[in-house]
């Protein structure tokens, strides 16, 4: 007769028990295949239970494969496969990832394992973190969007908790047409898309634009996250370096003469990662470059709302006449990151045909988070958000660029003064140590900066780092400045 102890005093219920017992015994074989267990009333009398707790207790033996039970007979342990128990399994896998695994994937892969977050994880809990492009999470409006969570969930109910529409909710594409006017950009609500953040929208934009034989054209450096993909899709890239109001149109003009291009991929504000904003002129040439030679323009708009220094001209978007423009929006880089929503806006067809790759993807965005965002939008909090973070980061700004111009030495550092935004790039001279050596050197004095390579497609000599105030106070950008200067100072005496 099959043996059970029962622990009464336990928080573990009795038919878990029962069913953890039956499991043990089954797998070290006491147990084995085929053998009749008792029926639920002997069972249930053996052990002075509840019949009902025993029926309970092989229902869920059942469904977890356990044993088989035919109407009329007695329930019997089952032959099973070994369950993969802690002791079984592998540590790895027999199968050989490289083998099974496609190519492009292995590209991907590799480029991630170059790309070291953890040089951007803070190892102690007073370094400044001046590496990470993630706004500070102490800004969030967390109380206000929970309202707004609560609302949508009190007025539509079950409704938001759905798949939604493929080209993303429609009053918030309405929203944001609203918002974007500011802007000087003119768009319907179904010339916009809802994408998972616009790291979704680029890589959307990659499937629907990387074309063999034909060239991306980036600029140089760029977004270091786009580079990977771009690698994904085996883009053969022609780089254009940025000059000090924007990328060097005459490379630009040459390019586009000489060669096959895809499209041209372009942060005209506050661009990651040299901070630097084009001028209006620059962004007439370039759109009017590109409508003569039919090709389509990506610009990245993902810090557009934090121009608080003023005087940053509109999205070359706005100059769009031709439709030949794509442009990409965040909430990421002024509400928060975890919301994962962003927009594409361009023509409609670009946006039907982007609307079919990514339903094919990943069905749709969270419908019940873009209903959030919208409510948020609605009763004016977003515009208050913004306002608020322009004033905020406005002085932020201010005290960064005093600091550097107080503490950094001039004669071993330059840096640009971004018009807004929340990066600043600065470059290393006439002290010969490679990046690693400066990253490892910061990093012991408790400050990390992201480095410069990350961002060039091609090793590049100069020695430059990123600079992001975006996780950080007054105070803290100081004190960061002032660890960097004395590395430098330190650095350069030895
Ligand atoms: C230039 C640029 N584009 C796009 C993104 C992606 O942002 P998200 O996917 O969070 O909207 C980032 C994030 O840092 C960025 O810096």
């Amino acid at each position: 007769m099959l043996l059970l102890q029962l622990d009464r005093k336990s928080h573990n219920p009795i038919y878990l028990q029962i069913v953890n017992q039956i499991k043990e015994k089954t797998a070290s074989d006491i147990l084995k295949p085929g053998t009749k267990l008792p029926s639920t009333r002997q069972m249930a009398e053996k052990l002075g239970v509840n019949r009902s707790t025993v029926y309970k207790a092989y229902q869920e033996l059942w469904a977890q494969g356990y044993i088989e039970s035919r109407p009329g007979s007695y329930s019997k342990i089952r032959k099973r496969p070994k369950i993969a128990t802690p002791e079984l399994k592998l540590e790895q896998s027999t199968l050989a990832w490289n083998h099974v695994t496609t190519a492009a994937s292995q590209r991907i892969y590799q480029d991630y394992l170059k790309f070291k977050p953890e040089q951007s994880t803070p190892q102690t809990k007073d370094t400044i973190n001046l590496a990470q492009l993630d706004i500070d999470p102490r800004l969030f409006p967390v109380q206000d969007f929970r309202r707004c969570v609560n609302q949508i969930l009190m007025d539509q109910g079950p409704k938001v908790l759905g798949y939604g529409e493929y080209m993303g909710y429609k009053p918030l594409r309405e929203t944001i047409a609203k918002r974007l006017q500011m802007h000087g950009i003119l768009a319907d609500s179904d010339e916009i898309l809802i994408t998972n953040g616009s790291q979704n929208g680029i890589d959307l934009l990659l499937k629907l634009l990387t074309n063999s034989g034909k060239k991306v054209v980036i600029e140089s450096p760029t977004y270091a996250i786009i580079l990977p993909l771009l690698k994904y899709h085996q883009a053969e890239l022609v780089t254009v370096p940025m000059k000090k109001n924007g990328l060097d149109l005459n490379r630009l003009k040459k390019t586009l003469e000489t060669q096959p291009v895809s499209f041209l991929f372009t942060m005209p504000n506050f661009q990651n990662p040299t901070g630097i904003t084009s001028t209006q002129s620059h962004r007439e040439e370039l759109l009017s470059v590109c409508e003569a030679h039919q090709i389509p323009v990506v610009e990245d708009g993902f810090e557009e709302e934090m121009k608080y220094f003023g005087k940053v001209p509109p999205p070359i978007k706005s100059m769009d006449r031709q439709n030949i423009c794509i442009y990409l929006g965040t909430f990421s880089k002024v509400l928060f990151p975890g919301l994962r929503i962003g927009w594409i806006t361009a023509d409609k067809e670009c946006i039907q045909r982007l609307v079919s790759i990514k339903r094919f993807s990943d069905l749709t965005s969270s419908y019940v988070l873009q209903a959030a965002v919208n409510e948020f939008c609605e009763r004016g909090y977003y515009d208050l958000h913004v306002k608020r973070m322009n004033r905020i980061f406005r002085k932020r700004m201010q005290t960064a660029i005093k600091a550097m111009q107080k503490y950094l030495p001039k004669e071993y550092v330059s840096w640009n003064e971004p018009a807004g935004g929340y990066l600043i790039w600065v470059q290393i001279k006439n002290i010969p140590k490679h990046e690693a050596e400066w990253i490892q050197i910061f990093k012991e004095n408790r400050v990390l900066v992201s480095p410069g390579r990350y961002y060039f497609p091609h090793p590049t000599k100069d020695i430059c780092f990123r600079l992001s105030i975006a996780m950080l106070n007054e105070q803290e950008i100081t004190e960061g400045i002032k660890r960097m200067a004395r590395a430098i100072q330190k650095t350069k005496s030895t």
